[in-house]
Parts: structure tokens; C-alpha cells; sequence
């Protein structure tokens, strides 16, 4: 991955640090994007003082201008943009169908599934006039299960598996590759944002997992960067879980 580019959504914190601090670990440049400038500039600051190249964009991803200026970035900045980790998502208010608004609703569709597509959108032309890519977009086990309080973050979920199917068919001749990655429940700030206001949230959701574990944001950060790297050449259209089993368990409430 050395001298490569990276753009890399929600990177100021959980899953996405993650990723970036490992894609800059392995030599590449890491456009940081975020909502957030103090978390996303200190992602950068980690890796400036690892050894390693980064540089932050705020970027609300459910803005076209916001997505395109980060792809924007990635070209001034360094000349390229080799792949894109799409990570970035609105956590869900827990709550059951009859009781969402519609406005919550439209406000998780439009940054999980619209910002997803979006972000894409602007990717894939340099990496078209390139010659070829890799964009892994961020999922989750909520995608291809039912929960009993997040049918807004679910179906969003479930929607990024589609246009990650629907984007490595697109573009596969091209040399593009898309694929979707399933976390399993990480120790994130989104996690924790659900786990306060439903007690026994990490019970609940060790007990779902073969493992007996919630994972490290950086064992999923691991899959991503593979997704990416040239070991996955003839990966695309896939959908990777990185759950510890708990997509292939049998119980499926959070509440
Ligand atoms: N934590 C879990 O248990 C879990 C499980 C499965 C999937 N995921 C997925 O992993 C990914 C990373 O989430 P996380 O767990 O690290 O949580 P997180 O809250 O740390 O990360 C989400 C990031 O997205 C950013 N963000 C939110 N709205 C944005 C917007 N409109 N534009 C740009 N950035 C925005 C936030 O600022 C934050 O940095 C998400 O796609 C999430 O759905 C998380």
C-alpha cells in the first residue's frame, strides 16, 4: 500500500481511526474525513507522529459538495486516490417502528445509505481515469439481520450491501472492485451511545457472538485493509462479516 491514496469517511473515531491509522502504518496516504475537525485532525496527528502522511477534510457525507471536495483533497494533495474505506454512519435512536419520526428516518437514510452513494459517486472517477480502485463500504450485521429497535439503521445497512453489489457490478470491468464489510458490535462511541440507553447492551451482545467477545475496531480494520490491499484482487461484490459468528447466532435482540 506504500505511496497509495486513501480516502477513509468518519475517521476521527472508532472503526474509522482505526482503519486509518493501520492503512498509514502500511505507507499509505489517508485522506482523514469527518464531520468532526478536532477527532479527525487528531487522527492526522497520530499518524504524522508515527512516521506516517495524513490530512483532514471536513466532509459531511450526506452533502455531494462535502463528498466531492474530499475527493478533491485526495487529488491536490497527493495526486491519487488509490481506495476508499466509506465508514462513516449516523447511529440509530432506539426505537420501534410505530414510534420513529420521519425525520429521524430520513435523517439515518440519508447519511448511512445517501451519503454512502454519494462518497462513491465521486470516487470512482479517478479512479476510472486510473484504471482501477478498491472501495470497501462499511456495513453491518444489522444489514442482513432484524433487531428489535433499528429498522432505520438496518435497512441503511442493508441498502450499502446492495449498492456495494450494485457498484463492483458497474464498474468490475473497469477494474474497480466494491465490497461491503459486516462489523459485528465494536467498543465504539456508537456502540456506547446505544448502550446508554439500553442496560446490558455488551451482555446482549457477547452472548450473540461465537466468540464470547466484542472485537478491537482493529481486528475490523484488518479485514478492511486487506479488502483493499492487492491480496483481494479477485474480491468483489462480497460481503465480509468480521462478527465473531454472531451473523450465523440464532438470537438477534439488543434491547
Ligand atoms: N460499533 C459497532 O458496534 C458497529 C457494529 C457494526 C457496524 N458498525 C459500523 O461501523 C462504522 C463505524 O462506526 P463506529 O462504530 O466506529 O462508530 P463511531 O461513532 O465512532 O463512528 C462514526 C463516525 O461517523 C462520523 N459521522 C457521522 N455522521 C457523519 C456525516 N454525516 N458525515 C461524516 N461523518 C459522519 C462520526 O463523526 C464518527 O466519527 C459505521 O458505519 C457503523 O455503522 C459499527
Amino acid at each position: 500500500m506504500k505511496g497509495r491514496c486513501y480516502t477513509v469517511t468518519g475517521a476521527g473515531t472508532g472503526l474509522g481511526k482505526a482503519t486509518a491509522l493501520l492503512l498509514a502504518r502500511k505507507g499509505a496516504f489517508v485522506v482523514v474525513a469527518g464531520l468532526d475537525r478536532a477527532a479527525g485532525e487528531q487522527t492526522v496527528a497520530e499518524i504524522k507522529a508515527a512516521g506516517g502522511e495524513a490530512t483532514y477534510v471536513q466532509t459531511d457525507i450526506s452533502k455531494e459538495s462535502d463528498c466531492a471536495r474530499m475527493v478533491q483533497a485526495a487529488l491536490d494533495r497527493y495526486g491519487r486516490l488509490d481506495g476508499a474505506v466509506n465508514n462513516a454512519a449516523a447511529a440509530t435512536i432506539p426505537e420501534k417502528m410505530h414510534l420513529k419520526s420521519i425525520a429521524h428516518w430520513q435523517q439515518v437514510i440519508d447519511v448511512n445509505l445517501t451519503g454512502t452513494f454519494l462518497c462513491m459517486k465521486h470516487q470512482v472517477v479517478p479512479m476510472l481515469a486510473a484504471g482501477g480502485g478498491a472501495i470497501v463500504n462499511v456495513s453491518s450485521v444489522s444489514g442482513i439481520r432484524g433487531y428489535d429497535v433499528a429498522c432505520d439503521y438496518g435497512a441503511s445497512k442493508g441498502g450499502i450491501i446492495s449498492l456495494s453489489m450494485h457498484g463492483a457490478a458497474e464498474y468490475g470491468p473497469m477494474n474497480i472492485r466494491v465490497n461491503a464489510l459486516l462489523p459485528g458490535p465494536m467498543p465504539t462511541p456508537m456502540l456506547e451511545e446505544v448502550a446508554g440507553k439500553y442496560q446490558g447492551v455488551y451482555d446482549a451482545a457477547i452472548a450473540q457472538t461465537m466468540l464470547g467477545r466484542i472485537s478491537e475496531t482493529t481486528e475490523v480494520a484488518e479485514a478492511a485493509a486487506w479488502l483493499l490491499s492487492d491480496a483481494a484482487s479477485y474480491v468483489t461484490g462480497a460481503s465480509l462479516s468480521v462478527d465473531g459468528g454472531m451473523s450465523a447466532s440464532a438470537i438477534s435482540r439488543i434491547s
